[in-house]
């Protein structure tokens, strides 16, 4: 698209000039398909691909893994990140890219202490007060090297892949900011909202900017969608959800788009059930990620098209395989049968399912043939 096809090349040149026009027209044809569906397109097959795809079910991740001291220093070392960003790519040809690193990044960019122990999850150093008042001027440089990673995978992921950016939605992240680890149903974080609202409000606030100007980094190193992941906006209740998960994101699709008016965002508000109506009319993202609780014919009808759908088997289901995996793609595929579509799961991939289960998962998918 770069060449001009009017220029008037010279007679050796004409088979350059052919040979180009026609990779032109491959490219085009070749737009990643979840960019298509996120424009409103539905796709049969849909594009796929899979929450948490870069992790600790796939041998070469947990290979890379052991390089590394802390899972902060794979995070932060662009050339190790880009290779686990595009392993599952390379093993499954999964139709997007999502850069490998953690919603906890923001909270260590903010001066919080961020550890990640085997088998207890995160850990987060506990500020009390000073949670009201943290500084964010330095956080684009804190994060430069989840820039330069994001910008390592695009300049070798294909043409025809998409890459996702990311961030926690304010809610999520403050929720570990406040427990200083995770917790079931996360009561520090309600109990906070409840008895010291200003507190949380001050938080929320600073999380708003720095997640804006952390999505807007990325965007600018080259990812074409970001995702914003709201895992505990479910927890909260009728008031609550309003003011810690809708209105947090709607601020910051607000800040991206001013920017970049183009870039589709696609948020997960895990556990929002029916209220997914209002989050996406409220948001405006183009795109809203279901959880598995959710019947995906129900979330038809409660968002208006053209704002696609994402989701939302059960990652059980691909632990188990055979049977149990195969209806519950099949159930999804015809829910969503003429809508725009992204399959993928309905939360994270377990570190214990089996690789060829993901490969009989992408095939399936594949083999649809429904429009
Ligand atoms: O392919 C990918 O999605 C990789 C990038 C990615 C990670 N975390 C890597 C990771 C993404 C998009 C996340 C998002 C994330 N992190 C969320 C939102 C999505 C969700 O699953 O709900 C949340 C809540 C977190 C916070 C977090 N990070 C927890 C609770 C944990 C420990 C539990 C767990 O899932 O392992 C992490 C650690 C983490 N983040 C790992 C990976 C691969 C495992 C750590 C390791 O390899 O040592």
């Amino acid at each position: 698209m770069r060449d001009n096809p009017s220029n008037p090349y010279p007679q050796q040149q004409k088979q350059t000039h052919k040979r180009s026009f026609k990779e032109d027209c491959r490219r085009v044809n070749e737009r990643p398909k979840l960019l298509r569906v996120l424009a409103g397109e539905p796709l049969s097959p849909p594009p796929i691909w899979i929450m948490r795809q870069a992790g600790r079910y796939l041998p070469e991740y947990r290979k890379t893994r052991k390089q590394v001291g802390s899972f902060l220093d794979l995070c932060f070392t662009p050339e190790l990140a880009a290779d686990v960003t595009l392993q599952p790519v390379k093993r499954f040809d999964f139709d997007a890219a999502i850069l490998f690193s953690d919603i906890l990044v923001v909270a260590h960019a903010l001066g919080q202490h961020v550890s990640f122990e085997e088998g207890q999850g995160p850990l987060l150093e506990k500020l009390g007060d000073r949670l009201g008042s943290l500084d964010r001027s330095d956080l684009t440089v804190k994060l430069a090297p989840v820039f330069e990673t994001v910008r390592l995978v695009r300049r070798t992921l294909g043409s025809d892949k998409a890459l996702i950016g990311f961030c926690g939605a304010p809610w999520t992240v403050a929720t570990y900011m406040i427990a200083g680890r995770g917790t079931a149903e996360q009561l520090p974080a309600r109990q906070l909202a409840l008895e010291d609202p200003h507190l949380l409000q001050q938080l929320i606030d600073t999380l708003v900017e720095a997640s804006a100007s952390y999505l807007l980094g990325q965007i600018e190193a080259g990812a074409d969608v970001v995702k914003i992941f709201d895992s505990w906006a479910g927890v909260l209740d009728e008031r609550g959800f309003e003011r810690w998960a809708v209105e947090p994101v709607r601020a910051i699709v607000e800040r991206v788009r001013a920017v970049s008016p183009k870039t589709p965002i696609i948020a997960f508000p895990r556990g929002a059930g029916a209220r997914v109506a209002d989050y996406v009319h409220v948001t405006k993202v183009d795109a809203v990620a279901l959880d598995w609780m959710m019947p995906m014919r129900l979330a038809r009808r409660l968002v208006p098209e053209p704002v696609a759908l994402q989701g939302n088997l059960d990652p059980l289901r691909v632990v188990a395989g055979g049977r149990a995996l195969d209806e519950g793609v099949d159930a999804i595929l015809s829910a969503m049968r003429g809508r725009a579509h992204i399959f993928n799961l309905g939360h994270g991939i377990t570190p214990d399912t089996p690789l060829a289960n993901v490969a009989r998962l992408v095939e399936r998918v594949r083999a649809t043939r429904d429009l």
